[in-house]
């Protein structure tokens, strides 16, 4: 799948793109990403051809004049709530999106995300997408709201991502924010 905007192709990985995504994750800007970090351009390759058979729902932002790799964009569909079984209809999906700092600032995560948004809500069922940012990170807040999301909430010492000197869990404030399918078209 390739989705189209005026700057941008949201894209598959390919093998191709591993000194690009080095750039931006040799030091994830932000603790829910620690866990994303290379150390090398090697193992960017090997990171690369993980990505490579997803299709669907794991995009590689483009600069469509260059096709330099900028940033990423993924959301998977699941179902929602808690206490759903297997027969619970997936039509939840929430968003990671992180952008090379290079390329921020320009309107780039807003124009992937707008498009990704549209693709999930007419392509891929989308009822529900909510989106988890941390309470310090006004940048994805402000891209949330942008968007049309509501803030639904912020969860107190929801998640820990990395530690504190001591060793002991670093918990950090989440605010969810959210929008429903008819909220997107109403807002679109
Ligand atoms: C979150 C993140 C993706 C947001 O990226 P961003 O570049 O700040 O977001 P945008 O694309 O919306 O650009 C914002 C600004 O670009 C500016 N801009 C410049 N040229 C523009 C253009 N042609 N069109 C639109 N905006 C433009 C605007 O000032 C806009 O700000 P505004 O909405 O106040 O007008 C980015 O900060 C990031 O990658 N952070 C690290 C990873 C991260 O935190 N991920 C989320 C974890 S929860």
């Amino acid at each position: 799948m390739i989705i189209k905007t005026k700057r941008l192709l949201l894209r598959p990985f390919t093998e191709q793109d591993a000194a690009d995504v080095y750039e931006y994750l040799k030091a994830p800007a932000v603790h829910c990403f620690a866990c994303m970090k290379l150390n090398s351009v090697q193992q960017a390759v090997e990171e690369m051809k993980h990505r490579a058979g997803e299709t669907e729902y794991y995009f590689a932002i483009t600069l469509k004049e260059s096709g330099k790799v900028i940033g990423e964009i993924d959301a998977y569909p699941e179902s929602g709530e808690p206490h759903a079984d297997e027969n619970s209809a997936r039509d939840t999906f929430s968003p990671c999106w992180m952008l090379n700092a290079e390329y921020q600032g320009k309107g780039y995560a807003f124009e992937a995300a707008h498009a990704f948004f549209d693709y999930l809500f007419q392509e891929k069922g989308a009822r529900r997408i909510y989106a988890y940012t941390e309470e310090d990170n006004l940048a994805s807040q402000h891209l949330c709201e942008k968007l049309g999301m509501r803030k639904e909430g912020l969860f107190k010492e929801f998640v820990s991502f990395v530690n504190n000197p001591d060793g002991t869990p670093c918990y950090e404030n989440t605010y969810q924010y959210a929008i429903l399918k008819k909220e997107w078209e109403a807002h679109s």
